[in-house]
C-alpha cells in the first residue's frame, strides 16, 4: 500500500506545479491569475501577449501530466502493480493542476495537462484529442470550445479502444471536471462573448 499511495502522491504534487505562473516569473510577466479570464493557462498567458511564455506553460503543464503517468507506469510494471495504479495517478495529476497544492488548492482547467496524460496512457488516444482540439481550434477560434469537444471525444475514444476498464473510467473522470471547469467558458461561448485565441479579454 505505501508505494501505491506514494505514487499518487507524487503524481498529485507533479501534477501541482502551475507552469502558468512559473513561466509567467520567469519572463517577468503579470500573474496570468491578474488578467484576462484569470485562468492560470497556456491559453490565458498567450493574453499577455508572450508567445513564449504561452508555449513554456502548453508544455510544462503537459510534460507533467505525461511525466506523472509514464513514472506510473514504470513503477507498475516493476512491482506488478496493475492498471487501477495508472488510471490514479493520470487522475491524480489531473487533480494537482485543477486544484494545485501551491495554489491554494485553486488552479487551472487541465486541457494541457488532460493531453499529457492521454498521451502517456496511450499515444494513438492523446494524438485523437489532440487533433481534435487543434481542428476545432483551427475551424471556430476558440480555446476553450475547442476543450469541450475533445473532452467528449477521448472518453469515448478510451471506451472504444479499451472497453469499460479503469483507465478508461480515469479519463472519463478527467473528461467530466474539465467539462465542469469550463461552465464560465460555456456561458460566454453561448452568449457570444467568448474571446477567440490571442484576443484580449476583461476580467
Ligand atoms: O486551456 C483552458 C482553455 O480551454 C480556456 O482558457 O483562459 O479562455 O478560460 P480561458
Amino acid at each position: 500500500l505505501l508505494f501505491p499511495v506514494a505514487m499518487l502522491t507524487a503524481a498529485y504534487l507533479i501534477g501541482s506545479i502551475p507552469f502558468a505562473v512559473v513561466s509567467s516569473r520567469l519572463f517577468g510577466l503579470a500573474d496570468p491569475r491578474s488578467y484576462g479570464s484569470g485562468n492560470p493557462g497556456a491559453t490565458n498567458v498567450l493574453r499577455s501577449g508572450n508567445k513564449m511564455a504561452a508555449l513554456l506553460t502548453l508544455l510544462g503543464d503537459a510534460g507533467k501530466g505525461w511525466l506523472a503517468v509514464f513514472l506510473a507506469q514504470m513503477l507498475s510494471a516493476r512491482l506488478g502493480l496493475g492498471s487501477g495504479v495508472i488510471a490514479l495517478a493520470a487522475v491524480a495529476a489531473f487533480l494537482g493542476h485543477v486544484f494545485s497544492v501551491f495554489l491554494g488548492f485553486k488552479g487551472g482547467k487541465g486541457v494541457a495537462t488532460a493531453a499529457g496524460v492521454l498521451l502517456a496512457l496511450d499515444p494513438a488516444l492523446g494524438l485523437i484529442a489532440l487533433g481534435t482540439w487543434l481542428g476545432v481550434a483551427f475551424v471556430f477560434r476558440y480555446s476553450s470550445l475547442a476543450a469541450l469537444v475533445a473532452a467528449v471525444v477521448a472518453p469515448l475514444t478510451a471506451f472504444m479502444i479499451w472497453g469499460a476498464n479503469l483507465q478508461a473510467v480515469g479519463v472519463g473522470v478527467i473528461a467530466m471536471i474539465l467539462i465542469g471547469k469550463h461552465w464560465p467558458n460555456l456561458q460566454r461561448l453561448m452568449a457570444g462573448t467568448e474571446p477567440k485565441i490571442g484576443g484580449k479579454k476583461k476580467a
